[in-house]
């Protein structure tokens, strides 16, 4: 009898990527995947713990699972992610009813853990040692990545696809619980990476994005000396079938002049940089222990300008950090301003127990101001963003087309003309009226409008001059 799982994934694309890792294995050992937790023997829940907001939705959501429990005794239910390494016990203490909880080093243990559970051995735990739980290397053996096994069904498209190469987080920036979740920084030997692509590409994948915390530090020492982020991106570039490469997240200080040029010299390689500044003030930047000034991070957004001039460039910024003035947070408005972002994403600082910002410093900015400076900072990048876009109408783009757009009329899947969207090689998004069987193909787009998240286009159609029927 085939048993049902049933996965509900929030969080970054790590985590996508992760569950799509998960139910290969699962459906390896006989389950087949169901879209609701009311007709699943086993409900898992990938989850996220970058912000506290992201943590309370998911102990409300498993809060909810405690009559399908009492009703339903004999449902395995699983708590994985990041959030299971950073609470461990704690989940069981909230939600008594969850049965086994895996954080994201230990993913290759579910199937042995799901027989321990329903043969009666009671509820299960399997997490990764702690930063200082032991040596770095054996901290790090215990955080495993779990690649080799692949689903295609769970991609975002079939033709899109993620690809691990770098594993934890050594930078520690005192805000952030990644180091401790994801643990000790390793990079994925470019042998396994290389034929991992391989694989990708022959299941169809034409797009791959490359994964890491801060992918451009990446390194790997081997037997034949040491491969840095342009020596991978040189060796994937060589694939079949592979026609994008893109790559994310970035650390400004790693954004080295020889990757930007392999980028530049790399026609496959995507020019969409996502490089976090996270402030533009020095003070802010300081206590958050970024290593970087803006100065530094100036002289590195020129260096993009200078050798990839068509590059786009995006950014993450926290508002609202420990000891963030009024005068701080109009730099960061400023930095966006003189940088002109393609898009940047703006959180709100949110404390997380084990990092060095909640130990040291004081969360002493008002809710209601780190709400006012992100709307703020968010207005500025619209308007930049929508600016810089209107700058793009009348031209021409090459889009991967993804599918139907969130938009398109969904309840007639035989009409002839829907809303579809994709990406640019930029990853700006696309979307123009055209047909299902377009997704998958690169397509000409002509730009008639935009907003400041879309380019809004028609299908570029090339005037076909009749030369008649011979004979
Ligand atoms: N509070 C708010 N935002 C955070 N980020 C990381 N940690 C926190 C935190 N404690 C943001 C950073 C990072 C993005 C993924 O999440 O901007 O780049
Ligand atoms: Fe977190 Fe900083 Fe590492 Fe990014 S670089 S994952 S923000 S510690």
């Amino acid at each position: 009898m085939t048993k049902t799982v049933y996965i509900k994934t929030v969080g970054c694309q790590m985590n996508v990527l992760d569950s799509e890792m998960v139910i290969a294995d699962l459906k390896r050992h006989g389950y087949t995947v169901v879209d609701t937790p009311g007709e699943a023997d086993l409900l898992l829940y990938n989850t996220c713990s970058i912000r506290e907001q992201a943590e309370e939705k998911t102990y409300s959501a498993l809060g909810k699972l405690k009559e399908t429990k009492a009703r339903h005794p004999e449902k395995t239910i699983g708590v994985m992610g990041c959030m299971a390494q950073k609470d461990q016990e704690t989940i069981f203490r909230r939600a008594p009813f969850v049965d086994m909880v895996v954080g994201p080093g230990q993913l290759h243990a579910i199937p042995d853990m799901l027989t321990k559970v329903t043969s009666g051995e009671g509820r299960q735990m399997a997490v990764s040692l702690g930063r200082k739980d032991g040596k770095q290397t054996v901290v790090a053996r215990s955080h495993e990545t779990f690649d080799p096994l692949r689903d295609p069904t769970m991609r975002p498209t079939p033709f899109q696809a993620y690809l691990r190469i770098q594993i934890g987080c050594d930078k520690f920036c005192t805000y952030c619980v990644v180091p401790n979740t994801r643990g000790p920084e390793q990079g994925r030997s470019p042998e396994e990476i290389v034929s991992e692509a391989r694989v990708l590409a022959e299941q169809g994948a034409l797009e791959i994005t490359l994964l890491g915390q801060t992918v451009n530090s990446y390194r790997h020492r081997g037997p034949d000396g040491e491969t840095d982020m342009a020596g991978l991106l040189e060796r994937l570039h060589d694939i079949d079938g592979l026609k994008r490469i893109k790559f994310v997240t970035n650390y400004p200080k790693d954004m080295t002049a020889r990757l930007l040029e392999t980028i530049r010299d790399l026609p496959k390689v995507s020019p969409y940089l996502h490089v976090p500044a996270q402030s533009g003030s020095d003070a802010v930047l300081k206590r958050m222990k970024r290593g970087y000034t803006i100065a530094d991070y100036m002289e590195m957004f020129e260096r993009i300008e200078t050798i990839l001039p068509e590059a786009s460039v995006s950014s993450d910024f926290i508002v609202g950090f420990c000891g963030e003035t009024d005068e701080d947070f109009q730099k960061s408005v400023k930095l966006i301003e003189r940088c002109r972002f393609k898009n940047s994403f703006i959180f709100q600082y949110s404390v997380r127990e084990g990092t060095k910002a909640a130990a040291n410093l004081i969360d002493d900015v008002p809710r209601e101001v780190k709400a006012a400076r992100n709307n703020e900072l968010l207005a500025v990048q619209d308007r930049i963003s929508k600016e810089d876009n209107q700058k793009l109408i009348g031209g021409t783009v090459e889009v991967l087309v993804e599918g139907p757009s969130k938009k398109a009329d969904k309840s007639d899947p035989e009409a002839p003309v829907v809303q579809m969207t994709g990406r640019t090689i930029c990853d700006r998004i696309v979307v123009f009226d055209g047909n299902r069987r377009q997704a998958g193909q690169l397509m000409d787009i002509q730009i008639d409008d935009v907003s400041s998240h879309t380019l809004i286009g028609r299908v570029k159609t090339v005037e076909v001059v009749s030369l008649g029927m011979p004979g």
